[in-house]
């Protein structure tokens, strides 16, 4: 399939129109003037109700010009109704969390049901319950079974941070929908695909109801720019743009002018950063100093290398691999690192490297992190755009470096 790049999936007035701007307009005002009572009354009541625009925003908690942009440019690119942005990443799952917990339509749905691993503070807000959700941990084969008459969402990642594990994201709706027809009432799938990002996968497509991104990752893809956007039906935008009016978590004008602007050279990135990861997972997997490399493009498992051509475009360019020696030995390894940047987050155009047991999944209970294949000597890669052979060598000398100076 192919994909549009941000440019020209971006919204707003069209280059073509003599005099119009050529890149979308920073509005950073906090709050819009009016003059009848009455329409700006009716615009706060098409707010409140959660529609997309109003004829004035009234209020930048509200809307905002400059975040609708990027919204209608991520929504055509995922293939969905409409897509909703926040300030973070976590915000954007908590209003997904609230928002179908809470449906309009019926009684509350606390329930959760989601796989492990997930991203550690995904993990451990929905392990904190401090929503007031509360969760069941299921393999994807046993979500039906796990789904109860209080479910109102279902929740994975795919890849998953830090294993990059394939879930079919086809076979859980399948299980989802079934429940759901039994229960009488919807029980909504939610796919975080941050590390695919809609140039390879689009989860919509494949009958999930709701798609996440943490747009700090690949969306913005520089690093200097956080924020998180859900694209899906316009039913549900409404409900998640309510949640984000109530709880405040909206996205800064900048950021959403710096992720509307990411959002065009998304597919060049992508494509540059995974064949760069490809050639890096191929050396590290041959490498006597590591032990094993996870990798979708190196999957073993039928399952896994089925779903590489069915559900994604591509195996994308963040990989993690486990070193001989144990932690400490992986701790060694990240330190004499060069040009490698020793750092949390990924996606960004500078190659990024951490142990995700001591940082983005610190917060998980040590033996859960351990049961969802996330071991102490794990470390992940977050491939750039650097020299692709200037980053096997500076892999390359800190893995026998590192090994030589344990010795
Ligand atoms: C897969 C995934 N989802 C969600 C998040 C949270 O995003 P943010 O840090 O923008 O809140 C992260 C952060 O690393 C992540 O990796």
């Amino acid at each position: 399939m192919a994909v549009r790049s941000g440019r020209h999936a971006r919204s707003g007035p069209r280059d073509e129109e003599v005099g119009t701007p050529h890149v979308p307009a920073i509005d950073l005002s906090t709050t819009y003037g009016f003059q009848s009572s009455a329409s700006i009354a009716e615009s706060m009541d098409d707010l409140l109700e959660g529609a997309f625009t109003a004829p004035n925003p009234v209020y930048a908690r509200l809307h905002n010009p400059t975040v609708a942009g990027f919204e209608e440019a991520l929504a055509l690119l995922e293939g969905a109704e409409a897509a909703v942005a926040f300030s973070t990443g976590m915000a954007a799952i908590s209003a997904t969390i609230m928002a179908t917990a809470t449906p309009e339509d019926g009684a509350p749905r606390r329930h959760v049901v989601a796989v492990r691993p997930l991203y550690g503070g995904t993990d451990h807000l929905l392990s904190a319950g401090v929503l007031g959700s509360e969760v069941s941990w299921a393999r994807p084969a046993d979500i039906g079974s796990a789904i109860r008459a209080d479910s109102g969402l279902v929740l994975l990642e795919t890849p998953a941070n830090p294993t990059l594990t394939m879930v079919d994201i086809r076979s859980v709706v399948r299980q989802a929908r079934e429940a759901s027809r039994s229960l009488g009432h919807p029980v909504a799938v939610a796919v975080d695909s941050t590390f695919a990002t809609p140039v390879l996968q689009n989860p919509l497509a494949l009958g999930a109801d709701l798609v996440l991104h943490s747009a700090t990752k690949f969306l913005g893809g520089h690093g200097d720019a956080m924020g998180g956007v859900v694209a899906c039906s316009d039913g549900l935008a409404k409900r998640l743009r309510q949640i984000r009016m109530m709880t405040g978590g909206i996205l800064h004008p900048l950021a959403g002018y710096l992720l509307h602007r990411g959002l065009q050279t998304l597919p060049l990135r992508v494509r540059a950063q995974q064949e760069s990861a490809r050639i890096l997972a191929a050396r590290l997997s041959t490498h006597p100093e590591v032990r094993s490399v996870h990798f979708p493009g190196l999957a073993d498992d039928p399952v896994e290398r089925r779903l590489l051509s069915t559900q994604q475009r591509g195996p994308g360019s963040v990989l993690s691999f486990r070193v001989r020696g144990g932690p400490g030995q992986a701790t060694r390894v990240v330190e004499s690192l060069g040009l490698i940047t020793r750092a949390v987050s990924l996606g960004s155009v500078d190659t990024l490297v951490q142990a995700p047991a001591q940082l983005t999944h610190r917060v998980v209970e040590a033996t859960d992190r351990a049961a969802s294949g996330v071991p102490d000597d794990l470390l992940r890669l977050s491939v750039g755009l650097e020299d692709v052979d200037d980053l096997w060598q500076d892999l390359d000398q800190a893995l026998t470096g590192a090994n030589r100076s344990a010795a």
